[in-house]
């Protein structure tokens, strides 16, 4: 494990534009270049004509003697990429920092059409080259997540050239001749020793010797030939500023202003923002998240183009749609959750027992929640957004490379039948055993990625609740209109109806009002908070008494708390409050005053309900009668007791929506294109319950100001309680836990706060 300082956390970012003097030359117009300081490390990101790379070099600023660093580069091409520890020769109580010497990255040829990136680094003392990875990302990760895992069938080789001034490491990829070679010339003040192994088995010893006092210099390359892909430059992904006008419909939920506040900035790039998502998209994909998810991800796609359609082009959308689409199952319509492409696809073809496939990428359809996500995303986009309209017929025809040329069309009809496929026996005979659960035999099947994250759960809240319902309900909508099958609307709004109105049961919970005391009282103590944080509102408790705008919540409780499950098997749930609800409030139009009762509960100060002064968490158990679920879903956890930043983002936007839905002084000004329906649902009737969620309304973005940027942006982030002040304070998961997974220092996903308009703003357009 690298060692991470601990009071690291998530420390500032800046993302340092091409324009400004970060870099020597003067790059092109469209290559883009950024730096993020996030969870310890400072990451570089490069993309221009010849290649696309995240470096990353741990953060030293806060070090106090010692350790041991890394240096890491990541590429989208082949989801490649590369990491290599050092360690000071000599124990010393200075602190030994190789970093990246500021302005020398450059992107880079080679021979064999190789392509990567190259600079300087300096190190502070001599060191001792430590644990090197090369091959893919996903080797990386099982070295850095998995403590330790190594496969010997990615070691490396030394170059049989080597001396004081010069040396290579060579890696071919498994199956293909493709390769990657890391490369260091010694520069000022610098030498190196290098011992091959004596054995074939250990690996090499490679010092970094300084020639006199003061630090020492290498110059490095990392080259590979996978092929580049193609970037979406900020142009080409976002609308240009004066499009709105173009966009201007009556009934679109749209607000002019709020649409052009938030693309500000946007097409031309001078927000960094646009930037840094812009690196993660690709002419033919978009990736997930950088170093980790440098690739495609079916989930994080779709989430991510649910929220940040209304800011793009119609080709960008199209291009992620389509990347989709054209990785759907061809046998059975399930959609890819996650592609292993390059030199970590032969691996998993290996250990598939399919190595004749070579390299041949494979596509994982572990996920069922990620098979009833394509249509809720393709309906909003072809019946609500300016973008798609009359956009059907043209993406529908395009083909796909990886099913033999079988239109999307085709594909998308094989979705259609997998979601009835799996809609089918609940509709037909609403009883728990009819429920959706995971795959048979697969641990995981919602983004919450792991059995302990669901509470060992196979039945999940969100599989249920919220995506079976809306998917039906949107193959009814797209059959009405004509752009699939119209004889498929009857039979997709018969079974909508069942889900919508029966499966929410199974997943209720009623804790009368003297055991949800006695439980929260418990959990105070157990995780270590304090009982001020049952009091008004916790840790969102304004500085200033009499600037509080929001209800305190009462002293004891008064009432029942009713709240939703994280998920259930065949005879009982798991009741742990979670922030899934939101998913249905995105997705669902007709939802029943009881699910909404559970959001008010979810949008109460923790651990009452979700918020922090950091943020929304996304699980809490403090209401579950199994105390073991307390330390299950720690804030050391990664669906623990922490934040994520998209959940946030899905909560504001989903309680928009609703509250939108029922207009009057409750809605607020909206970014996105959300048609109400004909008649203001039923449960705006309720002045009390309405009242109640604007208030939770209010309460959400309070939490979500809670942090900077720097922090919003980024993947997750846990916290640390400071029992004194009774507020939370944000740190680093991988700071937490020694074997806590670090978080993305930029994430596609987190970046979707563009496309919301903050309704506690005075203008009520603000973005975050
Ligand atoms: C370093 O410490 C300062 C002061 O405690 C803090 O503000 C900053 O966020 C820390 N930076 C990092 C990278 O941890
Ligand atoms: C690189 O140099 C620029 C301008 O001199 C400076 O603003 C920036 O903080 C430097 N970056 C690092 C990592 O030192
Ligand atoms: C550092 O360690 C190396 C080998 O472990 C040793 O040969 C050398 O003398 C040490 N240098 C110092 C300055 O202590
Ligand atoms: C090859 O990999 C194995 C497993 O990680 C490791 O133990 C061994 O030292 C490596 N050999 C070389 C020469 O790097
Ligand atoms: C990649 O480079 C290696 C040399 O390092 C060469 O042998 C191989 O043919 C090249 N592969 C491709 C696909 O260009
Ligand atoms: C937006 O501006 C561009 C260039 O200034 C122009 O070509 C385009 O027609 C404008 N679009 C709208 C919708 O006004
Ligand atoms: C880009 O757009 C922003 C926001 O409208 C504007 O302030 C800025 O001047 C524009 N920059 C360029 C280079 O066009
Ligand atoms: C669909 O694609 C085919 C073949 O590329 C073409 O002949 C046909 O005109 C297209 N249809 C539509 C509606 O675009
Ligand atoms: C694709 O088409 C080829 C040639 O028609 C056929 O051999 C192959 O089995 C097909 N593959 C799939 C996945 O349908
Ligand atoms: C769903 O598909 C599976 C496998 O193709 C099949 O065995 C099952 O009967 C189908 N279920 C329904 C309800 O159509
Ligand atoms: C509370 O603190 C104790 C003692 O430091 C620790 O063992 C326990 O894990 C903490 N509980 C939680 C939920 O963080
Ligand atoms: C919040 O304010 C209430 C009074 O309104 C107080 O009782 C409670 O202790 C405060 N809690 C925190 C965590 O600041």
């Amino acid at each position: 494990m690298v060692v991470i300082n601990k009071t690291a956390a998530v420390a500032a970012t800046t993302a340092l534009l091409s324009a400004s003097s970060v870099f020597a030359s003067t790059p092109a117009a469209e290559d883009l270049r950024l730096q993020v300081t996030a969870e310890g490390n400072i990451n570089y990101f490069l993309r221009d004509e010849t290649t696309a790379a995240q470096v990353l070099f741990t953060d030293t600023k806060n070090a106090t003697s010692g350790g041991i660093r890394r240096f890491l580069t990541a590429f989208p091409a082949g989801n490649s990429g590369q990491v290599t520890y050092f360690h000071p020769l000599n124990a010393t109580s200075d602190v030994f920092t190789v970093s990246l010497v500021n302005g020398t990255l450059q992107s880079v040829t080679g021979d064999h059409e190789k392509v990567g990136v190259k600079g300087s680094m300096e190190f502070s003392k001599d060191s001792k080259m430590g644990v090197t990875v090369m091959g893919g990302t996903r080797a990386v990760r099982d070295y850095v997540e998995g403590r330790g895992v190594m496969h010997e069938i990615f070691n490396y080789t030394l170059s049989p050239v080597f001396n004081e001034s010069y040396f290579q490491l060579n890696r071919k990829w498994i199956n293909s001749s493709k390769t990657m070679d890391l490369t260091f010339h010694a520069g000022d003040n610098l030498r190196f020793a290098v011992t091959p192994s004596s054995n074939g088995y250990t690996p090499p010893t490679i010092e970094f010797l300084r020639k006199g006092s003061g630090p020492g210099y290498a110059n490095w390359s990392v080259l590979l030939n996978e092929t580049s892909l193609t970037g979406l430059p900020t142009p080409g992904l976002f609308l240009a500023e004066n499009a709105t006008s173009a966009y201007t419909v009556k009934g679109s939920g749209s607000d002019p202003k709020a649409l052009a506040n938030a693309l500000r900035g946007l097409n031309n790039g001078t927000n960094p923002i646009a930037k840094q998502i812009s690196f993660l998209t690709y002419a033919d994909k978009f990736t997930a998240g950088g170093f980790r998810f440098l690739t495609y991800f079916g989930r994080d796609t779709l989430f991510s183009l649910r929220l940040l359609m209304p800011l793009l082009q119609t080709e960008a959308i199209e291009s992620a749609l389509g990347s989709v689409i054209a990785r759907t199952n061809p046998i059975d319509g399930g959609l890819c959750h996650e592609e292993t492409i390059g030199d970590y696809a032969s691996f998993v073809n290996i250990n598939n027992k399919e190595a004749y496939k070579g390299d041949e990428a494979n596509f994982d359809y572990k996920m069922v929640d990620t098979d009833m996500l394509l249509l809720p995303v393709l309906s909003h986009y072809f019946l609500e957004l300016p973008q798609g309209k009359n956009r059907a017929a043209v993406l529908l025809n395009k083909t796909s490379e990886f099913a033999n040329g079988t239109t999307y069309a085709k594909l998308l009809d094989h979705n259609i039948q997998r979601v009835f496929n799996l809609t089918a026996a609940f509709a037909k005979n609403p009883v728990a055993g009819n429920l959706i659960a995971f795959k048979e035999g697969i641990p995981v099947g919602n983004w919450r990625d792991s059995n302990a994250g669901n509470g060992w759960g196979a039945i999940a809240f969100d599989n249920n609740v919220a995506y079976a319902p809306a998917c039906l309900r949107a193959i009814q909508a797209l059959s009405e209109a004509g752009i699939i099958d119209r004889s498929l609307a009857t039979k997709a709004s018969t079974y909508a109806s069942v889900w919508e109105s029966k499966a929410e049961a199974f997943f209720k919970m009623i804790v009368d009002s003297k055991t949800s005391q006695q439980r929260l009282n418990n959990f105070v103590k157990a995780a270590n908070l304090t009982e001020g944080l049952l009091y008004g509102e916790g840790s969102l408790n304004s500085t200033s008494t009499t600037t509080r705008k929001y209800p305190a919540t009462p002293k004891k409780q008064k009432s029942d708390t009713t709240f939703y499950s994280i998920s259930r098997n065949s005879h009982s749930q798991i009741p742990v409050l979670n922030s899934d609800l939101g998913f249905a409030l995105l997705l669902r139009t007709q939802i029943s005053p009881d699910l909404l009762r559970g959001v008010v509960t979810a949008l109460q100060p923790y651990p009452r309900g979700l918020l922090t002064n950091i943020g929304m968490l996304i699980a809490n158990p403090a209401y579950s009668s199994n105390t073991s679920h307390i330390s299950e879903f720690s804030p050391a956890a990664y669906h623990g007791t922490v934040v994520w930043s998209f959940q946030q983002a899905i909560m504001a936007a989903g309680i928009q929506r609703q509250l939108n839905f029922c207009g009057g002084s409750v809605a607020s000004p909206q970014v996105d294109f959300n048609k109400s329906p004909s008649k203001p649902p039923v449960w705006c009737k309720d002045k009390q319950l309405v009242a109640d969620l604007k208030d939770g309304q209010m309460r959400l973005w309070k939490a979500i100001k809670g942090v900077g940027e720097e922090t919003l942006f980024s993947e997750l982030w846990s916290y640390t309680y400071d029992q004194i002040k009774q507020r939370f304070g944000v740190i680093g998961l991988g700071a937490l836990a020694p074997e806590g997974t670090e978080a993305d220092a930029i994430q596609l996903w987190s970046f979707t706060f563009l496309a919301l308009a903050d309704p506690t703003g005075d203008a009520a357009t603000v973005r975050v």
